[in-house]
């Protein structure tokens, strides 16, 4: 077999390879990254046969430098993002990589690895995300074997504002170290602004795997950095067609539906995938913000080492809307501002504060940019797509409840329900969501329970079915306050009912009559045929609220399988296990 030495001497000239290794020595892990797609763009624009896609000279196998298996858990995609992110920079420096989905490995496999990146987001209140509980149970149980033999390093995603940060992350970094194996890296603790924090511990754990050695240097494949479309680091700028109120003048809520554009975007989506948005804070409040701080407009601060003036940075760079536990911690540490709580009380304190709340009255830093360090950059929002893309080419569709509420004397504006709500144009990306896909099979039946804007993939998923005929059964829980004024989308619903499309619609308005309905209560109703369905097949969907409704949810399910099928607790949460392992019970809640 030809060494990949005597295939750069077929290519190059000794001169040629000096060259190009002086040059390359010089080079970080990311600046050879980016080299190696620079070079792929040159060579694929010089000789079009060639395809940048194609290796020039390809990697001996047994010359791969190190291997590496990158582990995430995620839900709404950001360790998904972070790990393929990974797993491209060790590929760009000979690493031999594989990246695995926890959702989908199976927990014992660990054993076998030897080199292991985990990136590990927390859901839920201190909750792995859905699907993974499996492998987090295992290793975290009394029961896990010894890992003398593996290396690993933890990132771990989270939000500062819960009392339980990055708790998924914290906890598989210290039971690993437990069970014997040793960290190759400290574990990083991310907030919602995760890309630097992500960035450095990825580029660290990079440059620990052993160097290729200088033959094999000069033979990194050469990958596709430039971009195939947009994405979220290069949004695509989206007209929006339609800004519609879907809640009655007497709703206490304004719930939009927006129609946008992907016209020449060259965009595609799923039903099930979300849109990511990426918005700048409502003007109002920069006003604001500047005038309670007295800070001026135009003083040139850093944001991620990028000089601009503050009102730019408050406007489009920096989270002002939501106070975050970070920020709080890291502002009281600067000014004469105390946390009047702690510990779980801080999530439900922040929660209707902005940061603007937090500021009034405090004797804030003389230099605006201690102020600006404690904020945490503006992160975009994801919407779960309400549109069918076969029943809509070149639109998305969302519902979105537009963010306004007073507290603390003042009116508070959410940033990007506002932001979509006054734009002609925001930049949008798709984020793919696997975890949240309709059945492959047309005939299977689907029961979907998604109360307030919930109901928004549900449009998709019915939407989708109708277009190609599936003739699968399709049951839509829906629920909100009162139906004259919340009842979204209701000529729709009424009309695939009508076509036989729907074949039941349960609706629990909660304000409608003394006591209050939710939908889990519905669940619990219609027990019986609820059960019969779940033992024909059907899968369950749920979407909304995470924090009271998903969880009144599961208890209702395991109520109606507790009762209908005559077992005791222990096992009706092991048959929605099942479910949940065979794809059956799927869950998209924020
Ligand atoms: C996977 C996923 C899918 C989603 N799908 C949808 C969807 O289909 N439709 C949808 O509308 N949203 C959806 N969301 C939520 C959405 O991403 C945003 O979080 C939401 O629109 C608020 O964003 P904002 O920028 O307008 O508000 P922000 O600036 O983020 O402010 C929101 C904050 O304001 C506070 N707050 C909000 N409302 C009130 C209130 N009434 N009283 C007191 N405090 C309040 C809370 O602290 C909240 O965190 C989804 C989220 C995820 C993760
Ligand atoms: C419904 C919900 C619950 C969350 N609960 C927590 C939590 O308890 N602790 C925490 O640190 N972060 C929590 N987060 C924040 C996520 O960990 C954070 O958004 C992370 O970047 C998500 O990563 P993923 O996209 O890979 O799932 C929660 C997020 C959502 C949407």
């Amino acid at each position: 077999m030809a060494t990949a030495a005597q295939d750069v001497a077929a290519l190059l000239s000794a001169e040629k390879m000096a060259q190009l290794e002086a040059q390359a020595a010089d080079l970080s892990p990311g600046q050879l990254l980016w080299a190696s797609g620079y070079l792929a763009g040159v060579a694929a624009a010089a000789s079009p046969e060639v395809s940048a896609e194609t290796p020039a000279i390809p990697l001996p196998q047994d010359d791969a430098a190190a291997s590496l298996t990158v582990l995430f858990a995620s839900e709404t995609g950001n360790a998904r993002r972070v790990a393929e992110q990974l797993a491209d920079s060790a590929r760009a420096r000979g690493a031999a990589v594989k990246v695995e989905d926890i959702a989908r490995y199976k927990p014992r496999q660990l054993k076998r690895e030897s080199r292991v990146a985990l990136v590990a987001a927390t859901h839920g209140l201190g909750d792995p995300p859905d699907g993974t509980e499996s492998f987090f149970e295992y290793w975290l149980g009394d029961s896990a074997p010894k890992l003398d033999n593996l290396e690993f390093s933890v990132l771990a995603l989270g939000d500062s504002s819960y009392e339980d940060f990055c708790q998924v992350g914290r906890d598989i970094d210290a039971r690993l170290e437990a069970l014997g194996a040793t960290r190759i890296g400290d574990r990083v603790d991310c907030d919602l602004d995760f890309e630097t924090d992500a960035g450095t511990w990825s580029e660290a754990l990079v440059a620990w795997l052993e160097p290729a050695p200088q033959a094999a240097r000069a033979a990194v494949p050469l990958i596709r950095a430039v971009p195939s479309g947009y994405s979220r680091s290069a949004p695509f700028p989206a007209e929006v067609l339609t800004n519609q109120k879907i809640t009655a003048r007497e709703s206490g809520k304004d719930v939009r539906h927006f129609e946008l554009s992907l016209e020449d975007s060259g965009l595609s989506y799923l039903p099930g995938d979300s849109l990511g948005v990426i918005p700048e804070n409502p003007s109002q409040l920069v006003k604001e913000l500047l005038q309670q701080t007295g800070y001026a407009a135009d003083t040139v601060v850093k944001v991620g080492g990028e000089e601009t003036p503050l009102a730019d940075a408050l406007g489009r760079k920096l989270e002002i809307t939501v106070a975050s536990g970070a920020f709080v911690k890291a502002f009281a540490a600067v000014s004469d501002f105390e946390l009047p709580v702690n510990g779980a009380d801080l999530r439900a304190w922040l929660s209707r504060r902005q940061v603007i709340d937090i500021v009034a009255g405090r004797h804030l830093p003389a230099d605006p940019q201690a102020f600006v360090d404690c904020l945490r950059g503006l992160t975009p929002r994801l919407y779960s797509i309400a549109s069918s893309p076969d029943a809509n080419p070149d639109e998305v569709h969302l519902t979105v409840r537009r963010v306004d509420y007073e507290a603390h004397g003042r009116r508070h504006w959410g940033a990007a329900s506002n932001y979509l709500a006054a734009r002609g144009t925001v930049p949008v990306f798709v984020e793919e969501n696997d975890r949240f896909r309709l059945p492959a099979d047309p005939d299977a039946a689907i029961v979907m329970i998604g109360p307030g804007t919930g109901v928004a993939p549900f449009r998709a998923f019915i939407e989708h079915r109708a277009w190609h005929g599936a003739p699968g059964r399709n049951w839509l829980v829906f629920g909100d306050r009162n139906q004259h004024a919340d009842f979204l989308y209701q000529q729709e619903w009424l009309r695939y009912r009508e076509q036989g499309v729907l074949d039941r619609l349960d609706v629990a308005f909660s304000r409608d009559q003394a006591e209050k309905i939710y939908v889990q209560d519905r669940l619990v109703e219609q027990g019986r045929e609820l059960y019969d369905w779940l033992e024909s097949g059907a899968h369950v969907y749920v979407c909304g609220d995470a924090e009271g409704m998903a969880p009144a949810v599961h208890a209702a399910l395991a109520e109606v399988i507790q009762t209908h099928r005559a077992v005791n607790a222990d096992e009706a949460g092991q048959y929605l296990r099942e479910l949940k392992d065979a794809g059956r019970y799927q869950r998209d809640v924020y």
